[in-house]
């Protein structure tokens, strides 16, 4: 809005009915240049979040029909709107974050940030400065302030993966937070406040985590609000068939191929496995045979990997594998496996043994669709 005869009153209504800003005469070139490309910044700005928004709400959609995931939708349904605390059971892979990502879509909250914080991944001596941020030289490399995920998540959600792993220390200071409703970044001196949901997730037995002494009780009541259970995967085989032809359908239109099939045939065998990664595992072996198998338009059952038919990780090194990227996969899997197995699940000693970081050994297993049950 240009005008000569600007009144205060008149830029607020102007405004109020929808301009961009007030500009009086006058005009200064410069000025109005300037202003306008910030509206049209702007006006671009709010269309990329609007998409990347719904696109963020795609990606929450469960699908599966078996008893539990209805149950569980509806459950969703029902507690999204509160601002209750949830915490999530389930192994790995079985859609933990997804569904902690249908409750914020879902929420009163889903215009503002869904902020995810993996605590089994980051290192112990970072996770502090990462949730609650740090001032510049509070510790060596922390060369600059920092803002922490406590308070990017204001207002929105805030996702406490795998929370399970936390240090004794960073939950002592979790907790009061939660209570106090604000925290001091790691060498900062003034309290900031924070209006956030928790929504947390474990794979652990928290309950026996506690009688360990790995886990505060109190914490536990307090993230342990609303429990959500979500069953693995072989505990509701019915949900196989649909959720495999939802991946085939998913990752050809990701990689632009006609649309694809897969055969009853393959969907029998896909039902008889096991799936000790869950859900994860599944959808990785469909994103790997689009990917493998470029020109077939209707996957069988020989394209399925051998590990899916064999049911079983022990297999002879041998020449069932097409590609050596195959090989390396499987015989890292059986290693770690093995591996695992020695230290009873312990995925820290593990680590130790095999002279990887904890966090590495972590994301390597998700990767291969190892379930971590510590
Ligand atoms: N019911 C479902 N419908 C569609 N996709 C699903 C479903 N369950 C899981 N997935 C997909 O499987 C993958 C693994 O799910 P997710 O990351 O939510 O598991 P998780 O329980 O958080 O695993 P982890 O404990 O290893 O972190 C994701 O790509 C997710 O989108
Ligand atoms: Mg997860």
């Amino acid at each position: 809005m240009i005008s000569g005869h600007g009144t205060i009153e008149t830029a607020v209504r102007a405004t109020k009915l929808g301009a961009y800003d007030f500009l009086e005469k006058p005009l200064s070139i410069d000025r109005t240049l300037s202003l306008i490309k910030h509206a049209i910044d702007s006006k671009s700005l709010r269309r990329e979040n609007r998409d990347l928004r719904r696109q963020l709400q795609s990606k929450s959609v469960i699908a599966g029909e078996s008893v539990p995931m209805k149950a569980l939708r509806q459950q969703i349904a029902i507690m999204a709107p509160t601002n209750g605390r949830v915490l999530i059971y389930g192994e790995s892979g079985t859609g933990k974050e997804l569904v902690a990502h249908a409750i914020h879509a879902q929420s009163l909250r889903k215009e503002e940030m869904f902020v995810e914080v993996n605590c089994a991944a980051i290192p112990e001596d970072l996770i502090e400065s990462e949730l609650f941020g740090h001032q510049q030289g509070s510790f060596p490399g922390a060369t600059s302030n920092k803002e922490g995920q406590f308070q990017r998540a204001t207002g929105g959600t805030l996702f406490l993966d795998e929370v399970g792993d936390m240090s004794l220390k960073t939950q002592s200071k979790v907790l009061r937070t939660l209570d106090e409703q604000r925290f001091t970044p790691v060498g900062g001196s003034d309290p900031i406040t924070v209006d956030v949901r928790v929504i947390a997730s474990t794979n652990k037995d928290l309950e026996e985590e506690i009688s360990k002494g790995n886990f505060r009780e109190d914490l536990f009541y307090r993230l342990n609000v609303i429990p959500f259970f979500v069953p693995p995967l072989r505990e509701r085989k019915e949900d196989i068939p649909l959720l495999a032809r939802y991946f085939v359908k998913e990752f050809a239109a990701a990689y632009g191929r006609r649309s694809r099939e897969i055969t009853d045939d393959a969907i029998q065998t896909l039902s008889r496995y096991s799936w000790p990664g869950n859900v994860r595992e599944l959808r990785n072996v469909i994103e790997r045979i689009v990917i493998m198998n470029p020109t077939t338009t209707k996957f069988e059952r020989k394209h399925l990997p051998p590990l899916v038919y064999r049911d079983g990780s022990r297999r002879a090194a041998g020449t069932e594998f097409s590609t050596l990227h195959q090989a390396r996969d499987a015989y890292e899997r059986d290693y770690i496996l093995k591996k695992l197995d020695e230290n009873h699940g312990n995925v820290s000693r593990t680590a130790e043994m095999l002279g990887l970081e904890r966090s590495h050994l972590y994301r390597k297993m998700k990767t291969l669709g190892i379930a971590a049950k510590e």
